[in-house]
């Protein structure tokens, strides 16, 4: 026994602390509004770019656009997907970042795509009739619910309906 750990109260010795050392699947859901218009050129450079990045760190998840704003989810290592958003907020693509949800998963729900885009004012996106009642949630936000369980499943549909569509 080390002479640090020999120091501790006997009740932290003796806890069982592997599952800190062990890396976390996390996943994170944020909203943020574009600071200006953008064109499927535009968006798409976005995720081209990060898809690239995600790649190589073992980030994988979906950037939805629509309305003037972005719903995107991140899974990966914790302290990776932490590092990530920290410079995706930083980013004045977008501003009013705001955080809906980190929290370790047991699996990854975006497991094919290391970035993938959903542009919902795309008018050939399936739903482009149904939008306005579909999308606008909650009263919280002007485009996307920021309730983490809505936020979550709104993205896992549209993973699902992508996949569907593209048969
Ligand atoms: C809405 C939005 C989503 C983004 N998503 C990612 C992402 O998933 N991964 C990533 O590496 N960069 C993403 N970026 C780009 C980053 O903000 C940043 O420009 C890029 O990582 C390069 O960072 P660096 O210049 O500090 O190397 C995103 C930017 C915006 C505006």
């Amino acid at each position: 026994m080390g002479l640090v750990n020999a120091r501790l109260p006997r009740a932290l010795r003796d806890r069982d602390t592997t599952h800190m050392t062990q890396p976390a699947l996390c996943q994170l859901l944020y909203v943020s509004r574009a600071t200006e218009k953008m064109s499927m050129r535009d968006a798409m450079s976005i995720v081209d770019a990060a898809s690239v990045n995600n790649a190589k760190i073992g980030v994988t998840g979906l950037l939805c656009y629509g309305g003037g704003h972005f719903l995107q989810v991140l899974e990966g290592d914790g302290d990776v997907v932490s590092r990530t958003f920290c410079r995706i907020t930083r980013d004045d693509r977008h501003a009013d970042v705001r955080l809906i949800d980190f929290s370790v998963i047991q699996a990854r729900r975006f497991e094919d795509w290391s970035m993938r885009l959903i542009n919902l004012d795309d008018p050939a996106h399936p739903e482009a009739s149904r939008r306005p009642e579909r999308f606008r949630f909650d009263g919280t936000h002007p485009f996307f619910s920021t309730d983490p369980q809505v936020a979550f499943w709104m993205l896992f549909e549209q993973k699902q309906q992508a996949l569907a569509h593209r048969g």
